[in-house]
């Protein structure tokens, strides 16, 4: 292992008709609060109603930044920073998924600075500070809810990309599986898939001695797979969204990858395509997560073994590491695949013709990953792989 330092804040309060516990947790931090919410879904299921009511109980002033968009753009950050100031916000309170959270963590560093936000995700300049945080999560996916990190979309320059601060955790995240119930069945698949690709960008790593921590991962691993095929079929069972609700937030919040340093390349490459096309992030990380295997196979061709035959149950005897390896990355894609996932980008009408500026969008801060570092030829070749 490498030394580490582990560090989460959050409190998090999750299980069944737990959205109450706004009633104590919203006055330790103020009355003039930022609802941040996404494109109506919270509306439709009943939560909006339920929120306001709650916080209408407790005498809270409410302002709202409605609207996020899946992928979340600057410009909603820019709206929602202004309204920080002009009402006075105390609290922002995000109700949504990934993109909500990620969108309100932005906006509670804009606040605070007087630059643009942008400037943090550029790497021009670090977040001193933080409006405080709360949140509601209505979907399993991004582990957004108990980490530091948010991805935003710069519309203006086609860029999408990751950031993260120690200020950006939330101080408190509420988990209700129940409100995860009206998650479409395209929405629930992506969400599986997304947290299985982070338990994979931990797995791939070049550090010595992490036994517990690969179990962590294998057995979260064969639990979302065995969860998730269920629970695509099935949206409204309690116990499966329980289950999926809880292994996202594992996957990332830091409890399973202290002591050695993930590989996290995937992730860049796929947010050089939804920068682009705007395509979900968990569509996008099944097309390429694959192929960034087969691409990097032989750099490690036992771990991809252990992989296989932990995971996968793949049957490895007399196979080389090679052979078994292969085979556990094939039972990923059958397995992505049996869920509903898709698996080549011209499933979404995706064909060659961005794939050099995508690349160059991937290698903005020079070659990345830690298990393998890629280079521009790499990331093309993994595109031109995923066609
Ligand atoms: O906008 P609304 O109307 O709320 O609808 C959303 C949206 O259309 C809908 N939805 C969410 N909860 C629902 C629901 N519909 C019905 N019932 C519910 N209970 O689902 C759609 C997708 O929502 P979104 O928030 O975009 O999904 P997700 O949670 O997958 O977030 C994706 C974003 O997070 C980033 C991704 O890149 C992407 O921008 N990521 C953030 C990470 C982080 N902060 O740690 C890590 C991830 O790797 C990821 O990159
Ligand atoms: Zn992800």
């Amino acid at each position: 292992m490498r030394n580490f330092e582990f560090y989460n804040p959050t409190k998090l309060i999750f299980g069944k008709d737990t959205l109450e516990a706004l009633k104590t947790e919203v006055p330790k931090y103020g009355k003039k609060v930022l609802l941040v919410y996404g494109g109506g879904s919270i509306k439709r299921n009943g939560l909006y109603d339920r929120t306001l009511s709650l916080l209408s109980e407790i005498g809270a002033e409410v302002s709202e930044l409605a609207g996020v968009e899946p992928n979340p753009r600057l410009s909603t950050v820019h709206r929602g920073v202004e309204l920080c100031r002009e009402k006075g916000i105390e609290l922002i309170l995000a109700v949504g998924g990934g993109s909500v959270l990620d969108c309100a963590k932005a906006v509670a560093v804009g606040a605070k600075y007087e630059g643009d936000i942008w400037d943090f995700v550029d790497r021009k300049a670090a977040p001193q500070g933080a409006l405080p945080l709360g949140t509601v999560l209505t979907m399993a996916a991004t582990g957004s809810e108990m980490n530091n990190g948010s991805v935003i979309t710069n519309e203006k320059t086609q860029e999408k990309m990751g950031w993260g601060s120690v200020h950006a955790y939330p101080a408190f995240s509420i988990l209700d599986p129940v409100n995860t119930y009206s998650v479409p069945r395209d929405q629930t698949i992506y969400g599986v898939v997304d947290m299985m690709s982070h338990v994979l960008e931990h797995y791939f790593h070049q550090d010595a001695n992490t036994p517990v921590q690969d179990g962590f991962c294998e057995a979260l691993l064969r639990t979302m797979m065995e969860a998730g095929s269920k629970l695509v079929n099935d949206l409204e069972n309690y116990e499966l969204r329980e289950t999926i609700l809880y292994c996202g937030t594992m996957a990332l919040n830091g409890m399973v990858s202290m002591g050695f340093a993930g590989d996290w390349a995937t992730h860049n490459i796929e947010h050089a395509v939804s920068a682009v096309y705007d395509i979900p992030h968990g569509g996008g990380l099944a097309i390429l997560f694959p192929n960034w295997m087969k691409h990097n196979l032989d750099v490690n061709p036992a771990r991809f073994r252990q992989l296989a035959v932990n995971v996968f149950g793949v049957d490895a005897a007399g196979k080389t590491d090679r052979e078994a390896g292969l085979e556990g990355i094939e039972a990923l894609s059958r397995f992505w695949t049996s869920i509903g996932a898709p698996s080549r980008l011209a499933d979404y009408d995706i064909d060659d013709s961005q794939i050099g500026a995508m690349a160059d969008k991937a290698v903005k801060f020079g070659p990345f990953g830690n298990f393998s570092k890629l280079q521009r030829e790499d990331v093309i070749e993994i595109y031109k792989m995923s066609l």
